[in-house]
Order: structure tokens, then sequence, then C-alpha cells
């Protein structure tokens, strides 16, 4: 007999909990483990930045949640959705939690997994690529290459201007050597640029904005750290887009491979199917709770 079940009380089963990265959009980069355990599960709880085509990926007869948005809400609470993970797995269900991107990069993947370790449900994570990764490979930018990068930072670009904790990291992001990934960072694009001039980044730095990266809608801009805004408004680039901030960015002129015309005539993308169902995908002003680009129907 187990000891450490009193008597008289059934111990609980659960079901296990997979954190899984969806990747950045395009389903072919999708991990095979991912793929796999998409097929063999129960239910998939997935977030708004989980694209259509790999929603399309989850058989029929798998229930699907869609925590992005509740009715009247614009977002499930966090909280809420770690209390709907629970009674999942609680439930003895084999929950896959999809998650855009890898779920330990700006996903709250990690407080998803602290609240299943504390009650003790079973879970694994298991890692995406993430936006950065993604859109550095598709529009042809190096993160790092001898002579020009040696290091590179992920960055949250949703702040608020004047925030103390950025205005003391922007001499620490302000490094010629270093390629800085701006995650969320399409509205604080001007706030971002200039306080990377004030201390000390010159305004030639190369810089490019990248849109819906990996897909058929991948929408792109490259120019300066002075120039990017204007760039970036002039095409009237939403989000969810990354920033790629440092001299690698010009490496982009001979490496730019991926043509998404080419991959919009392979697929039945198109620009008002995206976020279909809710109307979201017109509302980009905050990439922070944008979805253009994404699948938002609850399944
Ligand atoms: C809440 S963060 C989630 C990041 C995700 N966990 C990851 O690893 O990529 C959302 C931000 O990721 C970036 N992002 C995610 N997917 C993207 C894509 N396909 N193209 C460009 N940016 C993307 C955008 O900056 C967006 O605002």
């Amino acid at each position: 007999m187990d000891q450490s079940t009193p008597p008289g009380r059934a111990k609980q089963s659960f079901g296990k909990v997979y954190l899984i990265g969806a990747g950045p959009g395009d389903p072919d980069l999708l991990t095979v483990k991912a793929a796999r355990l998409l097929r063999e599960c129960d239910v998939v709880v997935f977030d708004r930045l989980v694209s259509s085509a790999i929603m399309d990926l989850v058989p029929a007869g798998i229930s699907r949640i869609y925590a992005g948005k509740a009715l009247n809400r614009h977002h499930l609470p966090q909280d809420e959705i770690n209390a709907l993970l629970v009674s999942l797995a609680s439930s003895g269900r084999t929950v896959v939690r999809l998650k855009g991107g890898d779920p330990f990069v700006f996903g709250r993947g990690s407080e998803e997994a602290l609240t299943l370790a504390d009650i003790g449900i079973p879970f694994e994570i298991v890692p995406g690529i993430t936006a950065a990764s993604g859109c550095s490979a598709y529009s042809g930018i190096p993160l790092t290459h001898r002579g020009l990068a040696t290091s590179v930072r992920y960055v949250t670009g949703h702040f608020r201007a004047g925030e103390e904790d950025m205005e003391h990291n922007w001499a620490n992001l302000a490094d010629p050597d270093t390629t800085l990934v701006f995650y969320m960072g399409l509205t604080n694009l001007e706030n971002i640029a200039d306080g990377l001039i004030t201390h000390g980044l010159p305004g030639t730095t190369p810089a490019a904005a990248i849109q819906n990266g990996t897909t058929a809608g991948q929408r792109s801009v490259r120019g300066t750290l002075e120039t990017l805004p204007d760039l970036v408004r002039d095409a009237g680039l939403r989000a969810p887009a990354v920033l790629i901030i440092g001299k690698v960015v010009a490496l982009a002129e001979n490496l730019a491979w991926f043509t998404p015309e080419a991959a919009r005539a392979d697929s039945d993308w198109t620009e008002s199917g995206i976020g279909a169902g809710t109307g979201e995908g017109e509302k980009a002003s905050d990439d922070a709770h944008d979805i253009q680009g994404f699948n938002s129907a609850t399944g």
C-alpha cells in the first residue's frame, strides 16, 4: 500500500500537462515531439499567438480551449489559465498547453509550470522556436556573426516610457557588439530608438522590424535606428513583431531568402482570414495584446 496516502482516501491521479512551444507560426517549425503530443493528448489549451495552420494539425475529436480571450474580456487572466490547467489535469486528462514561440521566453510558461509543481501535477516542457530565432532565420539576419556581434539579448519592449528600470537599462543595452531583439516593442519603438541613441548607440546602427515572421504573412522593413520608426509607420507594420537591432541586420541584404509571396501562393493564407472570427486582427496598436496573423478562434 502506498504509505503516503492517508487511510480511507484514494490517491488522486493527475493527468500530465505538456507545456509546449508552437514556434513562431510556420507549422513546419513545430518539433516532432510537439506534433506527436498534439495528436495524442485529450485537450489543447492554446494561446492567441498559435497560428491557425498549427491548430489545423490537431485531430478532430481532441478538445480545444482558447485561452487568449474570454467572453467580454480581452484575456483569460493568468490565474484563471492556471486554474484551468489544474482542473483539466485533476480530471485525469492529458493536457497540451500550447504557446506561441517558446514557453520559457516571454511566455509565462514558467508561471504555469510553478503552479503545477506546487500541486504535484506532473508536467513536461517542450521547447519551441522562439520568435527571435524564427524571425532571424526567415529574414536572413543572423543573431551573431563573427566580427559583428559577440552576443545577443532578448528584451521586452513592453514598458512605460520613463519607467525607472528601463532608464537604468539603456546604457547597458547600448552595446554596438550585441544584437538586441525586442519582443512586444512596436508600440515603444520610438522610445527604444531614443533610449539607445541617447546612451551611445549610433543612429546609423542597422535595425529591422519583422511582423508575422515565418508565416506567409511575414512583412518586414529594414533601416537604421534613426529611420526605423518612420519606416514602420509608413509600412503600417503591426503586431506581432520583433525588432532586431545591430550590425548583423545589414547581412540581410545578401541573406534574405524567404519570400512570403511564394509562401502565400503555396497556402490558403489570406489577409482577412487572419484572426478570423474575432475581428481582433484589426486591433494592432499594442502588440502585447494583438493577434494579427494568428489564430483566435475558439475550437
Ligand atoms: C508574449 S510574447 C511571446 C513570445 C513567445 N513565447 C516566443 O518565444 O516567441 C509575444 C511577442 O512575441 C513576438 N512574436 C511572437 N511570434 C512572432 C512572429 N511570428 N513574428 C514576429 N514576432 C513574433 C512579438 O514581439 C509578440 O508581441
